[in-house]
């Protein structure tokens, strides 16, 4: 038996008793449930495969904990089931199948669609509209009498209707809900306790937990939660409800917190399945974490023809998203130099499946980051996706140390050229000093040449790093001097003669972009495209923004004195001014005014393309580019109002349109002459 298998099996055995103790007896959980989980499943899988592991007290053999002390039992009056899950369309296809199957030929159901908020289930009691007991969900039969706790809810109606209206509150009423502290509330939370009390906690779900089944009503009244209400579990004395959605709309009526807003009533199901797959990403959106949606037959006359298999009805289901948290390895830290000399670490990590996707790589954010966690190479780590992309390490996992993981510094030299590092006082980031490092040079053209800069198409990241490697480009002004080394590209693997001309027409194209594009993608720090027009608007020209002071920039309307600095210091760089100087030889458009008579000036302004066939280099998506850079335009079809048609090999029947109408006929070379390209 390899020891390090043994003694990782039994500091998970140790690590997850642990955890289990905070979260059973304590309520007090220090790691989500995610990453219990993720730990969890890791020691039942060691333990599947090598048995030998096993041992008497291992966490695996035993589900739930201890029951908590000290509140009174609660009978529900009638059962408070769970859900069953679907995690795909298919899946919840296959649900809906099932009752229909169970429903009387040709019966069609309504479904109420509702988001599942990650939070507690409680059980609040009214006699004659006053709330007298609360209880959490228990075992679904019975649960625990927290009504001193339910109290300090401040959307919790202690009386209803809430505003009287009319009403008249039902004799009895059993109302489920969620109690559930919001993101803003927790984040708020967990920033004073770490202030105050130097605790951490993990999200806001165990947070709730926590403060609703505390001893102590005080402690639950400092942690600042709310309520959804959902369901209608008995009413006696009141009205008759007939759905969900009625009941909804009652319980809103009441004065109970409803979720109006994302709440919704579908009758086609094909509306209904395009909701959830698109309301995925909505939901990191909400002020509140929702792990889901749960989907309800509406009418509670189906509803109860479908009844319960076990303790899940038949009549609703949970579509559950993927989980945003996950535990893995931590295999190295790189550090990737950025368009600003910006050193940053990422974290390599080892695959796993975190949010839908598999995970290799994560963002570290900084040294400060690092550090203040005490991140460590070879650490066990909990990895985070909220709803940004860049997936985030969050925290190593101590216990799991074996002595060998190593403290990561950052480099005192910049990992690509080697040029010292240093750090400004008062601000996080590392950078790499040489502004002709190789990295940094290429993140520069990268950028440059992006989409929301000058919009060279065909020009992206791979390009740039190899141009770059090859000694092509030495500084972005190079760009529009590739086409002396046409040569040296035709000889670049996978750059044929096609690829090449349309490259440099590309680039050729790019100098009509107006100036605004220019000063953005030069990629001064905090200088991105509104800022870039606020400047030109004002300055009108490079000329007048270079010759412009500190004072004389920060005058202007929405720059401040931090980006006027930025600009300045830009500008006396001898080597900044220089590239300025050479974009505007190559042609670029260096001031607004030029700028604005644009659409005149261009040759193309105001022509009416239409291209059939294939074009000997340009692809239909460039020739179109390339079409609209020179202020023309194209469409779809040949009609009266076309004023060239763009004819390719193998042309098909608009050329038989263009000759009937008499539109004239362009070939590309016809088109480049006309542009000068
Ligand atoms: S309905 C029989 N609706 O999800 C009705 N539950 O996994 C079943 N939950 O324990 C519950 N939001 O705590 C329902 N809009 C919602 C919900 C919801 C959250 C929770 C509830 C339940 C769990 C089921």
């Amino acid at each position: 038996m390899d020891p390090e298998l043994v003694e990782r099996a039994a500091k998970l055995r140790q690590l997850i008793n642990y955890h289990a103790y905070r979260y059973y007896v304590l309520d007090d959980p220090e790691i989500s449930d995610e990453a219990y989980d993720s730990l969890f499943n890791e020691l039942k899988r060691l333990e599947e495969q090598y048995p030998e592991l096993i041992t008497p007290d291992s966490p695996t053999h035993r589900t739930g904990g201890p029951p908590a002390e000290g509140f009174a039992k609660v009978e529900h009056p009638a059962p408070i089931l769970s859900l069953t899950n679907v995690t795909s369309i298919e899946e919840l296809r296959a649900w809906r199948d099932r009752a229909l199957r169970l429903l009387p030929e040709g019966v069609r159901p309504t479904y109420v669609v509702e988001p599942k908020i990650d939070g507690l289930t409680v059980v609040l009691h009214y006699e004659d509209g006053v709330f007298t007991l609360g209880a959490t969900r228990g075992d679904g039969f019975v649960g625990e009498d927290i009504t001193a706790n339910l109290r300090t809810l401040r959307t919790l109606p202690l009386r209803i209707p809430v505003v009287p209206n009319g009403l008249i509150p039902p004799r009895r009423l059993v109302v489920r809900g969620e109690a559930y502290m919001s993101k803003a509330n927790f984040a708020r939370f967990q920033a004073e306790q770490e202030a105050t009390a130097g605790r951490k906690y993990v999200n806001p779900h165990n947070t709730a937990a926590g403060a609703l089944r505390n001893l102590d009503p005080t402690v639950t009244a400092s942690r600042p939660l709310d309520l959804w209400a959902y369901q209608v579990v008995l009413i006696e004395g009141g009205p008759s409800l007939q759905t969900q959605w009625e009941a909804l709309h009652y319980l809103d009526a009441l004065g109970f917190p409803v979720e109006r807003e994302q709440n919704r009533l579908f009758t086609d199901f094909a509306e209904l399945e395009a909701y959830c797959q698109q309301w995925g990403d909505r939901r990191h959106e909400l002020p509140y974490e929702a792990d889901g949606l749960v989907i309800k037959i509406n009418e509670f006359e189906l509803q109860e023809r479908l009844g319960y298999v076990g303790k899940d009805p038949r009549w609703a289901a949970a579509y559950k998203y993927p989980s945003a948290e996950a535990v893995t390895r931590l295999l190295d830290i790189v550090v990737e130099v950025g368009r600003t000399g910006v050193l940053t670490p990422r974290a390599v990590l080892e695959p796993v499946y975190l949010g839908g996707v598999t995970v290799s790589s994560a963002t570290l954010h900084n040294a400060d980051y690092v550090a203040e966690r005490d991140i460590r190479i070879g650490d066990t780590v909990v990895i985070k996706r909220a709803g940004e992309v860049i997936p985030q390490v969050l925290r190593p996992l101590v216990e799991l140390r074996t002595g060998r993981e190593r403290v990561w510094q950052m480099p005192e030299r910049c990992p690509v050229c080697g040029g010292p590092v240093t750090r400004y006082p008062g601000e996080v980031a590392y950078y790499c000093e040489n502004s002709a490092c190789p990295a940094q040079l290429v993140r520069r053209v990268e950028f440059f040449a992006s989409r929301g800069a000058m919009d060279i198409a065909g020009f992206g990241s791979r390009q740039a790093e190899l141009f770059v490697q090859k000694g092509f480009i030495r500084d972005v002004a190079d760009i529009y001097e590739l086409h002396r080394h046409r040569d040296a590209l035709l000889e670049l693997e996978g750059f044929g003669p096609k690829k090449v001309e349309n490259l440099l027409a590309a680039i050729e194209a790019s100098k009509q972009q107006p100036a605004t594009r220019v000063l953005t993608a030069l990629g001064i720090r905090f200088v991105g495209s509104t800022v870039a027009e606020l400047l030109l608007e004002h300055f009108r020209s490079f000329a007048a923004l270079a010759a412009a002071t500190e004072d004389e920039l920060a005058q202007v309307e929405g720059i401040g004195p931090r980006i006027a600095g930025s600009v300045a210091a830009w500008f006396r760089q001898p080597a900044n001014r220089q590239t300025v100087a050479r974009l505007e030889a190559a042609g670029l458009r260096m001031s607004l005014d030029e700028a604005k008579a644009e659409p005149k000036a261009l040759p193309l302004a105001g022509k009416t393309f239409v291209i059939t066939g294939t074009l000997p280099t340009w692809s239909r998506e460039q020739a179109t580019e390339i079409i609209k850079q020179y202020g023309g335009h194209v469409t779809g079809s040949v009609s009266g109002k076309t004023d060239y048609l763009l004819v390719g090999e193998n042309p098909g029947s608009k050329l038989e349109k263009a000759r009937k109408l008499g539109v004239p006929l362009l070939s590309e070379d016809d088109l480049r002459r006309m542009i000068g390209v």
